[in-house]
Order: structure tokens, then sequence, then C-alpha cells
């Protein structure tokens, strides 16, 4: 089966992409990195894209105002032109409509810091430690139009400790996350991953019986 060709869209330092380019590197993994896209011109991963030979590509989101049609269209054509099978969100920071989303149903994936449902949106180790949270992590899901939603394709858990603060917290689900995204990026690639009614099956089971949470730190 041929490699499934993958977009990694960045907006900033991609430490995601370069753990999910680095799992790539292995000729029997079942997808390619052939694009990585910016909405800024200097997110930091761009350079390590390039210095591993992969396309890179600047579609930047000021350049269209409050145009969020013609910013998409424009992301579109991108992997349209790299011929994008999936497309996988590594810290980027744009949200996207509708008219985009649902033209990737069940191909396009994101990687939150938290495990949602819970702490959705920005500063997710802070409030996880405000909010007294045991347990955090971080979530590989389908991206559908609300902002953090869409089903749970892998979940990856650290345990809050008192003396943590938000940058040693988050460093530790940092590597959760650069764990768990090319596991999932894999298991998509190999069409192991369903959707019914909202919820993912691997390999037709439920996420919790297949043995796709990651074990805590
Ligand atoms: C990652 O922690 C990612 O989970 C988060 O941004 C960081 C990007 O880091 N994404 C979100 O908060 C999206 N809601 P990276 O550029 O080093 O991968």
């Amino acid at each position: 089966m041929s490699r499934k060709r993958v977009a990694v869209l960045i907006s900033g330092r991609g430490s995601n992409m370069a753990a999910l380019i680095d799992a790539a590197k292995d000729k029997t993994f079942p997808a390619e990195i052939v694009l990585v896209l910016s909405n800024r011109p200097d997110a930091g991963g761009l350079a390590t894209a390039s210095a591993t030979g992969i396309a890179t590509e600047v579609v930047e989101h000021t350049q269209y105002g409050k145009d969020r049609a013609a910013f998409e269209a424009a992301l579109q054509a991108a992997l349209v032109k790299h011929r994008i099978e999936i497309v996988c969100l590594a810290g980027f920071m744009r949200l996207l409509t509708a008219g985009f989303v649902d033209r990737w149903p069940e191909r396009m994936i994101n990687i939150h810091p938290a495990l949602l449902p819970a702490f959705k949106g920005l500063d997710t180790h802070q409030r996880a430690l405000d909010a007294g949270a045991k347990v955090h992590g971080a979530t590989v899901h389908f991206v559908v139009p609300e902002m953090d939603a869409g089903p749970i394709i892998m979940q990856g858990v650290v345990a809050v400790s008192p003396d943590d603060n938000e940058q040693t917290l988050g460093q530790r689900v940092l590597a959760v996350e650069h764990r768990i995204y090319p596991q999932a990026l894999k298991m998509l690639a190999e069409g192991r991953v369903r959707v019914i009614d909202g919820r993912c099956l691997i390999d037709g089971v439920p996420v919790s019986d297949a043995g796709t949470t990651a074990p805590p730190d």
C-alpha cells in the first residue's frame, strides 16, 4: 500500500511537526510528510522542515484581512497542489471554518495539550493546575468545525505533581504529545480508525478497549 501524503500545518516552533517527520523517516511508516504549511512566515518549524528537505509553504493570514474564505481557499490550493491526503494540525493557531473543515472529513487531525473535553482553548497547563487536576495530558482528535472538539483518537496521560508549575507540567505533556501524535497518525494512515456515532473505533473496537491510551508516565 502506498504511503499517505501528509501535510503538517504549523504556526510556531513545530516540535510536534518534528516528531511526525522523525517517525515518517522510517520507510515502513504508512505516511510521509510531504508538506509543511505555516500561516506565519517566522514560524521556527519552517527551517526545521526545510533542513530535512520537506517542501514548505506560507499562507499568511494577515494578507487576507477578515476574509477567512480567501485564506482557507489559499490553504486548500496548497494542499491540492501537493496532492495531500491527510492534514495534521500541529500548533496551528488559526480557527478553521466549516467551509474548510468539511473538505477533510476524517482526514484532518489535531493535537491538543489537555485531556479533552477538559481544558479546550489556551493556557491548558495553568488551568489544569488551577483546577487541582490530578492527571493531565494530551489528545489527538479529528477536527470538526467546533474548536477542540471532534472524535478522540488517542490520549496520553501524565500525573500532576504538587511541585509542578506551568513549565514543568507543560514539558511532560509535550513529551507525551511527541509520542502519541505519530502513533495516532500511523493508525489513521493504516485505515484502522473509524468514527461511529461521534466516537472513534480502532480496528472496529472502542478506543478504550484497543490499548491505544498511552500509559501514564
Ligand atoms: C503544542 O503543545 C500543541 O499541543 C499546542 O501548541 C503547541 C505547539 O507546539 N496546540 C494547541 O494549543 C492547539 N489548540 P509545537 O509547535 O512545538 O508543536
